[in-house]
């Protein structure tokens, strides 16, 4: 059955928007905590109220005890990994004060909180560090390598915590790199963003090291679906959400270099220091526990968002 009152926080970003639109139109009734500093107030669906607020604020706070959601989706998050190694201060703050606050403001706002669901954007890209083990389970413990990758596994501690000693039901989902029509060239995994930016203005993207770099990139519908069914199954704990299928940066370049339509040079500036080489998830959870799996292919997913990016342009 459907949860009526939804709050989703970080509702005018990429996926949260996608998320938005669908929950609006599966009859929802929803509120978006957004503070707008990376979304886009635009991109929010009519069908949905927007509150304009930062999630680490006393007002986010007074809105979930009036609103009083069954459901919260949050996905409020300095999502920039890099941003986070130069300033992890700014990172803890928004990405583990900002997500306590919205968690205990529920818990207190709830009057039966076996009743109400949380369901946390965490990430699969970011968490495990350098692992031996790919495609990656979640039984591979996490070792995170950045100040973002630690707050995410610090808010999944505290998931366990609410959870047990208070009650709170809870699905943590751990994301690969997810990518589709809407996405920033800012984010934490925005090749495919930042690659059609460049390819669809006629500039050659440039590919950092060698490309061979691997990660498992999965669609922005599918990851709507699987926070759909996390809130909705009766299960608690945490999800990897991704593919089970390495591809390349050089893989990306090629597929997208064909649905652009034009030859681009292959051009390459210096590696990342401290990137990961290959990143891939074990969804065999999600699919068993959840019922999810992936259903639009890299192939699939690459033509839609790069007709979507041409028809923003246009
Ligand atoms: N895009 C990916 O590949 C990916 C992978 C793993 C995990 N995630 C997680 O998924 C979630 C959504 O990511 P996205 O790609 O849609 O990013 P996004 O930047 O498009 O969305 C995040 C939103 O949070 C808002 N926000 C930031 N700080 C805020 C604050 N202090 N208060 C209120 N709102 C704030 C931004 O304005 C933005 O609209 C994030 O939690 C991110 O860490 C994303």
């Amino acid at each position: 059955m459907l949860k009526k009152r939804v709050l989703v926080t970080g509702g005018a970003g990429f996926i949260g928007s996608h998320l938005v639109r669908r929950l609006v139109a599966d009859g929802a009734e929803v509120v978006v905590i957004d503070d707008l500093s990376m979304g886009d107030a635009s991109k929010v669906d009519p069908g949905a109220q927007l509150m304009a607020l930062d999630v680490r604020s006393m007002e986010t706070s007074r809105v979930i005890k009036d609103f009083k959601p069954d459901v919260v989706f949050h996905l409020a998050a300095q999502i920039n990994l890099r941003r986070s190694l130069q300033q992890p201060l700014e990172d803890a703050s928004i990405n583990i004060l900002g997500s306590v606050n919205v968690i205990q403001s529920l818990v207190e706002s709830a009057e039966d909180i076996s009743k109400v669901k949380f369901i946390f954007s965490s990430t699969g890209g970011a968490i495990y560090g350098d692992v031996d083990v790919l495609p990656t389970p979640e039984t591979v413990e996490p070792n995170p390598l950045s100040p973002y990758g630690v707050a995410k596994f610090s808010v999944e501690k505290y998931l366990y915590y609410y959870h047990v000693v208070h009650g709170l039901p809870y699905v943590s989902l751990r994301y690969s790199n997810v990518y589709g029509p809407g996405q920033s060239t800012k984010g934490e995994a925005g090749v495919v963003a930042i690659f059609l930016e460049k390819m669809l203005s006629g500039e050659t993207p440039i590919i950092n090291g060698d490309g061979t770099q691997t990660r498992d990139f999965v669609f922005v519908e599918d990851v709507v679906e699987a926070n759909i069914k996390a809130a909705y199954a009766n299960a608690v704990g945490v999800f990897n959400i991704g593919t089970g299928k390495e591809s390349s940066v050089l893989d990306i370049f090629e597929h997208l270099k064909q649905y652009v339509g034009k030859d681009f040079p292959k051009v390459h500036g210096p590696a990342i220091p401290g990137e990961l080489q290959r990143s891939c998830l074990d969804y065999s959870k999600a699919r068993e526990v959840l019922g999810w799996e992936p259903k639009v292919d890299l192939a699939e997913g690459l033509r839609i968002t790069t007709e979507a990016f041409a028809h923003e342009l246009r």
